[in-house]
């Protein structure tokens, strides 16, 4: 049995829980006018955001009036926390008026301390080293295409995912992650300084979990017969510094018509957005019939829903 306290990393679901909250994620995506799920009702949520966002941000405040609850935006800018009281005291101090916070912030190891010293659930909106809510919505979006209800999970299973560009970035590293636990073959291809990060091994073994990626440089190699191709900014939040070298190494990563040729013919493609057409990819590839980046982008509202209720029950596998 495995509870869950926190969704920092999509493995804090088991993968049962996974399936389960596709399956609901799903429902709730139906039943959105009819609304009456509202688990969050009497609740405060508090949203914290160091970094820009504005799927993030939006989808979270609607998503939890929707749910019933009072979305609760914090300005950092007037929080005591820039002008030094610790992580901790924070933490423990809005633990006794909310009943959950999400968070986007820099480094991962801040919302690890926040959910360790607090006693609510926290709910990672993005670190430099993990996007995991964009990852259940991704996912969500590519069953809808591949399975349907009572199956969305088994869906992509075996399924072949292209990940091109930063491998280093939050989205490589949810891919790894979340692909493991669906059964994916995650192929990803980008500068071998943009390798992923050997923490996600680490949390692979942590969750039981095989290693279903691979790194090559070989963009070519890594795109062939995907059934999906997936990249992000090369130029990630807090990575501005170093715009031109990415710009230049990442080249040869673009998603583009040849690549896409490479791919299945029936491959979607996907981005988490923002995008930056004629970087990381075209508007050829962009704007085709193959790119559901706007279904993406409305899934995020009906999968945090479902992590959002699920974390309010506290619902075991
Ligand atoms: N994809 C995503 O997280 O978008 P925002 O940065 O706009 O929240
Ligand atoms: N890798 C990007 C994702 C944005 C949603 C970033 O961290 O800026």
């Amino acid at each position: 049995m495995k509870m869950i306290s926190h969704f920092l990393k999509t493995t804090d679901l088991s993968v049962p829980q996974l399936g389960e909250t596709l399956e609901l994620a799903c429902q709730l995506k139906a039943g959105r006018a009819a609304g009456g799920h509202k688990p969050l009702a009497g609740q405060t949520w508090a949203l914290l955001f160091h970094k820009s966002s504005t799927r993030t941000r939006v989808s979270f405040e609607v998503g939890i009036h929707e749910l019933g609850g009072h979305p609760m935006i914090l300005d950092q800018s007037r929080m005591q926390t820039g002008r030094g009281e610790t992580v901790s005291d924070t933490a423990k101090v809005l633990s006794r008026y909310i009943h959950g916070i999400v968070i986007r912030t820099y480094e991962h190891a801040f919302l690890e301390e926040f959910s360790r010293e607090g006693s609510i659930p926290v709910v990672n909106a993005l670190t430099d080293a993990l996007h995991p809510c964009q990852i259940v919505s991704d996912m969500l979006t590519l069953a809808e295409k591949w399975g349907r209800p009572g199956q969305l999970l088994e869906s992509l299973k075996g399924r072949k995912l292209a990940f091109l560009g930063d491998c280093a970035s939050n989205m490589a590293h949810s891919w790894i992650l979340g692909g493991a636990m669906a059964g994916m073959e995650i192929s990803l291809s980008g500068p071998q300084a943009y390798r992923p990060d050997p923490l996600v091994d680490t949390w692979l073994e942590e969750a039981g979990l095989p290693r279903t990626y691979r790194f090559t440089s070989d963009v070519r190699e890594a795109a062939r017969d995907a059934d999906v191709v997936y990249t992000d900014v090369w130029v990630s939040m807090g990575d501005e510094d170093e715009r031109e070298q990415r710009l230049q190494e990442m080249a040869p990563y673009q998603v583009n018509s040849s690549i896409m040729e490479l791919a299945r013919p029936e491959a979607w493609f996907l981005h988490c957005l923002p995008a930056h057409e004629g970087e990381e990819v075209t508007g050829e590839v962009y704007h085709s019939p193959r790119s559901i980046v706007f279904d993406q982008a409305e899934n995020r509202l009906h999968a945090q829903k479902a992590i959002l209720s699920f974390l309010s029950e506290n619902k075991q596998a």
